[in-house]
């Protein structure tokens, strides 16, 4: 595979990558140049509301439209000069369902297996390994119009991993599942990255992109808005802090005349003090309680979810009912 071909001894190359990559259509522009740069073997997620430009990046990555601009390479391949390239590496799970409802899970599995030129002995053994690892071995011969939407979701990632693709894009996996589903969905997308498959995946939640993802893009108004792991992204905006809870009301009090900035609660004898969450501030956090004979009996930190880092980046405001 070109993505685990070692490049002169340095790093090996990365399985996605972009630069610059612009699209429009008429004068909206939907990417207004992002660069991309995902390592082989990790799981990115783009991040976006409705209309951002999440499946518009997945089709130009997988070679369905082309960009009016820059240049994306995927599994070694640029996806303009050589879309058979990056074809034969990839597998797709589109926005919507690829299932045929007319035919069984089964004959849908075994079209993929013909397009992938498989042997009917080939095509058949695959065909039941899949079935079997996603729980459709007693569904495989009804009709998928009777499927339930897990079970047509989980038969279009079946689908996707007949040619054994090392990058597979996702684009919204979970959408419209159960919780149910979604976590078991979650679990057949970490087992692909257990085996060493690169990851690009769209989602509206950002739950799922905190489980699930190494980096996580947040795109808005045709940029990436921000990059980074969750963890780096939450640290990003404000509304981080440390809550101190004491027992000994002398304690809480001397903690309390001390920090000035900390928001008090004295019926809770607790105190928040801002903070970034980093080590450093933490670390000196304690220090002084330590150096001032202070003790705390409970130290909590709570950094902002991936729901405050999205309304705070994408400019709307955070409505009262999040996504969970
Ligand atoms: N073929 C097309 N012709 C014209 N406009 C298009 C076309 N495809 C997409 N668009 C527009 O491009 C924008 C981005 O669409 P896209 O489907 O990439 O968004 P998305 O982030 O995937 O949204 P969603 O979360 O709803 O799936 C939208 O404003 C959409 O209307
Ligand atoms: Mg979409």
């Amino acid at each position: 595979m070109p993505t685990s071909r070692r490049n002169d001894g340095h790093a090996p190359p990365p399985a996605i990558s972009a630069v610059a990559l612009r699209k429009s259509y008429g004068d909206k522009t939907v990417l207004d140049g992002i660069d991309l740069h995902i390592p082989a073997g990790s799981v990115f997620a783009l991040l976006g509301p409705n209309g951002a430009g999440k499946t518009t990046a997945v089709k130009i990555l997988t070679t369905l439209i082309s960009a009016d601009g820059g240049q994306a390479q995927v599994a070694g391949h640029d996806v303009a000069e050589h879309p058979d390239g990056v074809r034969g590496a990839i597998g797709v799970t589109g926005q919507f369902s690829a299932v045929d409802g007319l035919i069984t899970g089964e004959e849908n599995m075994l079209l993929m297996a013909d397009l992938h030129l498989m042997s009917k002995r080939e095509a058949r053994q695959v065909t039941a390994e899949l079935l079997a690892r996603f729980d459709l071995t007693e569904a495989a011969t009804k009709p998928a119009s009777t499927y339930s939407g897990g079970m047509k979701r989980r038969l279009d990632i079946a689908m996707t991993l007949v040619g054994t693709p090392r990058i597979i894009f996702l684009d919204e996996p979970t959408t419209g599942l159960d919780p149910r589903s979604r976590h078991n969905m979650w679990g057949i997308i970490r087992e692909l990255v257990a085996d060493g498959v690169t990851v690009f995946l769209t989602t509206q939640y950002l739950e799922e992109a905190d489980e699930l993802a190494d980096r996580i893009a947040v795109l808005n108004d045709g940029k990436i808005a921000a990059e980074g792991s969750a963890d780096q992204l939450k640290r990003m905006i404000p509304g981080g802090h440390v809550r101190l809870r004491f027992t000994d009301p002398t304690a809480y009090q001397a903690a309390a005349s001390a920090l000035t900035e900390a928001a008090r609660s004295d019926e809770a004898l607790a105190l928040q003090i801002p903070s970034d969450g980093s080590q450093r501030e933490l670390r000196s956090l304690l220090d002084w309680l330590d150096a001032a004979g202070i003790e705390a009996d409970e130290v909590a930190l709570h950094t902002p979810d991936l729901d405050d880092v999205f309304f705070a980046l994408t400019g709307s405001d955070k409505p009262k009912e999040t996504v969970r």
